[in-house]
């Protein structure tokens, strides 16, 4: 199952495809989702990234959008992650975090990743998903999608401080 760093154009019609399919996904949410795809595809200088997974028969299993964060040294935060529904539990998501981890090992000797998420029960197993790859919670801040839907900040650091 090959994983592409370098996402091309053409994969937008299959990411679009996923998100609407993703029922965890609002409206609002793929319409932003889709943003970041856009921007990450159509301008080179872009903060925002892509990877994605296939099968063998060129089928999008997965994609991730990741990027670093502004004024920082060495955190990036993963934008956005979904996997194929008929694909769950069977590694996309966690190859696809790897495959990030792999391009920030490259580049820094200590890197964060940042997630945030919201609480309602439908993302109960998304975040139990990046608790079980070792993202811990460094935040919370309660009602703020709704009454009830707290935002999540979940982390990972690697590696040591750089000199
Ligand atoms: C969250 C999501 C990306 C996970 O992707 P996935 O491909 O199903 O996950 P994987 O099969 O790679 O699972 C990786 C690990 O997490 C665990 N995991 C996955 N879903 C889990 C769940 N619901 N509950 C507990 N553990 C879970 C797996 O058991 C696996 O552990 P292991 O590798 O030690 O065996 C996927 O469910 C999804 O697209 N959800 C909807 C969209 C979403 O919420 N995206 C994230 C917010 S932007």
């Amino acid at each position: 199952m090959p994983i592409r760093v370098d996402v091309d154009p053409r994969a937008r019609d299959a990411i679009a495809h996923l998100l609407r399919n993703t029922p965890e996904f609002n409206e609002e949410e793929v319409a932003t989702a889709l943003e970041l795809v856009d921007d990450a595809l159509a301008n080179p200088e872009t903060t925002y990234r892509l990877i994605t997974l296939y099968d063998d028969d060129d089928a999008l299993l997965g994609y991730l959008c990741y990027g670093r964060t502004p004024m920082t040294r060495f955190v990036y935060d993963l934008y956005w992650l979904a996997t194929e529904r008929a694909h769950r539990g069977k590694g996309v998501g966690r190859q696809l975090v790897d495959a990030l981890y792999d391009i920030l090992n490259r580049e820094h000797s200590r890197w964060t990743i940042r997630v945030e998420t919201g609480t309602r029960e439908l993302y109960a197993p998304t975040i139990a998903f990046y608790r079980r790859l070792g993202f811990d919670e460094a935040g919370r801040i309660r009602d703020f999608y709704d009454v009830g839907d707290d935002l999540l900040t979940l982390v990972i650091t690697r590696g040591d401080v750089a000199a």
